[in-house]
């Protein structure tokens, strides 16, 4: 079970004012359960994990296993939040090196159709030319330029190179249950196809067949990380007391520390593998909360790496941040450091003491050194980097966000701002529909 401890945010703001925020969470928690507040036509990743059958993870199971038994390499089309959690799970859970081991167990996960990279797409292309590769085409709406771009390129030439019948076989659409372009090449092209709930906006979606699909094939169970959601899920529900409930109290003190212009959260993590849930963190909080010009900006970072670069700004720079820590309890694997009779390094203080000792009181010194430096600091523990942990941890931030965002006063579910460059692009590239825009924006050019 994840744990959150904020007491090193409490020589910058009170005990006393974050406990204050009891009844607004408690409003929150209501308008969240009664479906009262706003946007409240996407709730229905509240009770998502508690909800979700066996029969719908045996199908999801059933489908990874076809595209593990026929594919090298499954690519995942998608972008925000038809992307972000898929990756921040898988690689939280696989060995850092995996794609570059010979015998491998599961088919290698590549990623497209969240950017519009030429040469990435080039490259992506050459590279799959020799391999025995599947797609899962993952869009709501069915209609994301980036995403079916991307698709239209890899549907061909999944055809081309393993023929009709097997890229039907190897070719799997996550999208709307009715509407949008995604849905029509699905049933005309006969595709096996999973539907994101209508109620459940993209960020809000890792727990649907847009995170687990990808999860599964990849190798992981998802029924554990299931669990992990639902244990979460309770331990979070509105009837556990505030002081009881990490999610009320991480809601309650971010509101409150940037009450004290506090506006800027870094999420840190010490382990290169949780780099993803940092990016699939910063689109649910930044897409939930920056609107109506307000909102925490989130922002990430990788120590100790980024000790090295961003370290300097944090210690030193201006003081309108705060940091929240995810810290991983145990490792998955054992390694210590070697004595070295030379000791040419100087490094024999640390013989015999495990590379996470290490790692530990980097993070230590680190926190007391910031704290001192006039950052707050709240710490998330989380026991291992597993299935259950890491349900657990989205599901907690999904949560978290919806009551702080109902704090903030805003309407968490929507992005209308995330429009406005689509539809300058679609203007400037002469979309039809859009000639009186494509007007207006070449007389600005
Ligand atoms: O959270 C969101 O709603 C967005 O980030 C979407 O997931 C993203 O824009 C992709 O949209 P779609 O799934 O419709 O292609």
């Amino acid at each position: 079970m994840i744990s959150l401890n904020i007491e090193k945010t409490l020589g910058f703001i009170s005990k006393e004012n974050v406990f204050a925020y009891e009844a607004q969470v408690k409003a929150a928690q209501e308008a969240l359960e009664n479906g009262t507040g706003k946007g409240n036509d996407f709730l229905g990743w509240l009770h998502l994990p508690s909800s979700i059958t066996k029969e719908h993870l045996a199908d999801l199971k059933a489908t990874a296993q076809t595209l593990r038994d026929n594919c090298e390499v499954v690519v995942v089309a998608g972008i925000g939040g038809s992307y972000l959690g898929a990756r921040a799970v898988i690689e939280a859970l696989s060995n850092s090196f995996t794609w570059l081991q010979d015998k491998k167990t599961a088919p290698v996960i590549l990623y497209a159709g969240h950017n519009i990279g030429e040469d990435y797409l080039y490259e992506l292309t050459e590279y799959l030319k020799d391999k025995k590769f599947g797609v899962i085409n993952i869009s709501k709406s069915g209609t994301t330029t980036e995403t079916a771009l991307a698709f239209r390129l890899l549907k061909k030439q999944c055809e081309d190179q393993r023929g009709k019948d097997m890229a039907k076989k190897v070719i799997v659409a996550i999208t709307d249950a009715k509407k949008g372009a995604a849905r029509v090449t699905a049933d005309k092209e006969g595709y096996k196809s999973f539907i994101i709930p209508d109620n459940v906006g993209g960020r809000f979606s890792v727990l649907t067949p847009v995170g687990l699909l990808p999860i599964a094939i990849a190798g992981f169970d998802i029924e554990k990380l299931v669990a992990g959601a639902v244990a979460m899920e309770k331990a979070c529900g509105k009837d556990v007391p505030f002081a009881e409930n990490p999610a009320a109290i991480y809601a309650a003190t971010r509101n409150e520390l940037y009450k004290n212009g506090k506006k800027i959260e870094i999420l840190v993590n010490y382990n290169p593998k949780l780099h993803y849930v940092s990016e699939w963190w910063k689109q649910l909080y930044g897409e939930s909360e920056g609107k109506e010009n307000k909102g925490i900006f989130p922002a990430a970072v990788d120590f100790s790496t980024d000790l090295h670069s961003m370290g300097q700004w944090i210690q030193e720079g201006e003081r309108t941040i705060y940091e929240t820590v995810i810290s991983v309890e145990k490792t998955q694997y054992s390694l210590q450091v070697p004595s070295d009779e030379a000791n040419l390094d100087g490094l024999n203080f640390l013989a015999g003491k495990h590379v996470d000792e290490v790692n530990k009181m980097a993070e230590l010194g680190t926190q007391l050194a910031h704290v001192d430096g006039g950052v707050p600091n709240m710490r998330i523990v989380i026991p291992a980097l597993n299935e259950e942990s890491i349900g657990g941890l989205l599901y907690f931030f999904e949560i978290a966000c919806g009551i702080s965002g109902y704090i903030l006063g805003v309407n968490p579910f929507n992005q209308p701002g995330v429009e406005a460059y689509k539809k300058n692009m679609f203007a400037l590239l002469n979309k039809p529909g859009y000639e009186e825009e494509s007007k207006a924006i070449q007389a600005r050019l």
